[in-house]
């Protein structure tokens, strides 16, 4: 038996609420969508846990990113006890839940905020933000909202700026007061007594602020490391407005509430950071976050070089005793078939499911649906409307479920969804793709079920060798399963030996010393 916890062994599907599966027939997913497509993710995927994007009470200027009351269900997405169905339908299945957790900042809306901006002498003034105008009347520092914009608003009412990092219906909370704190933290118990299984943290290294506010320094150029462009954020440095050093005693103590549950809870934190050593220090001593997300991979040109150099990275960076993280795609990036390109989508099957690490596969991404574009005059989207070019709604359209009105996302006679399908979803579903043995979505289903059943590839060491230009190949488990990749169009031959358990191509031709085109092999020793 493994004594490893189940967040080292897991695979986890991340899920866009609103896009999921639509019961009500509004046009927007719901939690009872997401009960009644489990035995999909349970059993005929076969992932062992589910991350839903954020599904509180919200108005919605960030699609439920902006939270305007922390323990409770936003109607368009069902109840509370609807989330309690689920959360008991998950763990009947043997699979964990992990909610999001957005500390940074809430809603406009939250009730915190709105006692907070009716008063300079409210009791919950400090929970916030605030900050006298600059003697011209502009804003106290040159922080710049990651969305565009300065990241202050001014209020009228009591003639101060507040902080909003994102949009300006997201107000920042302090948490150098002590009581937003223990609020928060109340809030979040309240989850966690009801028995979830882990959190996934929102903008984990901006939640505190250089306590001075300083000016943040103004670069002449764009960082070469940045790959998605934030236009007037890129060309500072973030010195002051985001990774505080005070940040580690935040998730020590989220740490220790985590760790006061009996079974264990779990936390990832999204950290964009590209600096290793900085991004590392977020796992602590193994007393903070459980793990960073690494982006790395997300970010990364498609080429077994580059991929090899990110995997070799965050393996040299991970603290001994940590455990590394992948994903490939999420919803703030475009989608992967897109981004890789469609014939690559088996290798990054294979590459997410084979590395030493916890994987996170973005709904839709295990049936390669692409990027759809939407014109930015038409973007819902926050940061599409404001940074043309920006747009995410083009990687959270309804997921594809069958042929039938709608691909299956929503009822008969339903609202239109709150976004179009991809042009494909006739032919790109769940149900014609499981009709096909050489689908993606069988090679998931096959990679899934051999992940779960190897101990080796869930928990073996993991070491990089030589391969031919253009593959990138590595052993797990000691050398116990060898794995190649061909990241090119063309045949490359290995000096490799032994038995293929999987091949991407799914037929039985494979052998172990050739990688036909945009082939991954599994190899067992002969
Ligand atoms: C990161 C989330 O992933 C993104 O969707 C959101 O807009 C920002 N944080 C603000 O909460």
């Amino acid at each position: 038996m493994s004594t490893q916890p189940w967040w080292q062994t897991t695979v986890v599907y991340q899920i866009y609420p609103r896009s999921f599966r639509d019961t009500t027939g509004n046009g927007i997913g719901d939690l009872p969508g997401i009960t009644e497509k489990l035995d999909y993710l349970a059993t005929t995927l076969g992932v062992g846990a589910i991350w839903i994007s954020p599904f509180y009470k919200s108005p919605m200027a960030d699609f439920g990113y902006d939270v305007a009351d922390y323990t409770s269900v936003d109607p368009m997405f069902g109840t509370i006890n609807d989330f309690d169905v689920l959360l008991d339908a998950v763990h009947e299945r043997g699979m964990k839940l992990i909610i999001d957790w957005v500390p940074n900042h809430s809603s406009d809306e939250h009730p915190w905020f709105i006692e907070s901006r009716s008063s300079r002498d409210n009791p919950k003034r400090d929970w916030y933000v605030w900050r006298e105008p600059s003697p011209d009347g502009s804003p106290p520092n040159n922080w710049v909202s990651s969305f565009g914009g300065p990241a202050w608003n001014y209020d009228d009412h009591t003639g101060q700026y507040y902080l909003c990092t994102f949009t300006k219906k997201q107000a920042d909370l302090n948490w150098r007061n002590p009581e937003v704190q223990e609020a928060m933290f109340d809030d979040l118990m309240f989850w966690l007594d009801r028995g979830v299984d882990g959190i996934r943290v929102d903008v984990a290294h901006y939640v505190m602020k250089d306590p001075r506010l300083r000016d943040n320094p103004r670069l002449t150029a764009r960082p070469m490391t940045i790959t998605k462009d934030h236009g007037e954020y890129d060309m500072f440095e973030h010195l002051y407005d985001k990774g505080h050093v005070d940040n580690h005693a935040l998730y020590r103590d989220v740490r220790a509430l985590l760790d006061s549950y009996q079974p264990e809870r779990f936390s990832i934190g999204e950290i964009h950071l590209s600096d290793w050593e900085e991004w590392a220090s977020y796992y602590g001593d193994l007393d903070e976050l459980h793990l960073p997300f690494n982006f790395s991979l997300l970010h990364s040109p498609w080429t077994a070089a580059d991929i090899g150099e990110r995997v070799a990275a965050v393996e040299a960076a991970v603290p001994a005793g940590g455990w590394p993280s992948y994903v490939l795609g999420n919803h703030d990036d475009s989608r992967i078939a897109t981004r890789f390109g469609e014939q690559h989508m088996p290798v990054a099957a294979m590459l997410l499911l084979t590395l030493r690490g916890l994987p996170t596969l973005y709904y839709g991404d295990e049936l390669a649906i692409p990027e759809r574009f939407i014109p930015a005059e038409e973007q819902l989207d926050p940061h599409g409307r404001s940074l043309p070019g920006a747009g995410r709604d083009g990687c959270r359209t309804p997921m594809q479920w069958d042929n039938s009105h709608n691909g299956g996302f929503s009822p008969h006679g339903a609202a239109a969804p709150w976004l179009p399908l991809t042009d494909d979803w006739q032919d790109r579903n769940v149900a014609e793709q499981l009709e096909d043995p050489q689908s993606l979505l069988s090679l998931y289903r096959t990679l899934l079920s051999y992940r779960d059943s190897s101990a080796v590839l869930q928990s073996g060491d993991y070491r990089e060798v030589d391969a031919p230009d253009g593959c990138f190949a590595f052993t797990r488990g000691e050398g116990s399963l060898t794995i190649a990749l061909n990241f090119t169009d063309v045949t490359l031959e290995l000096g490799f030996s032994g038995k293929v358990a999987v091949t991407t191509y799914l037929d039985d031709v494979a052998a172990p010393g050739v990688l036909r085109p945009n082939e991954g092999l599994i190899i067992e020793p002969g």
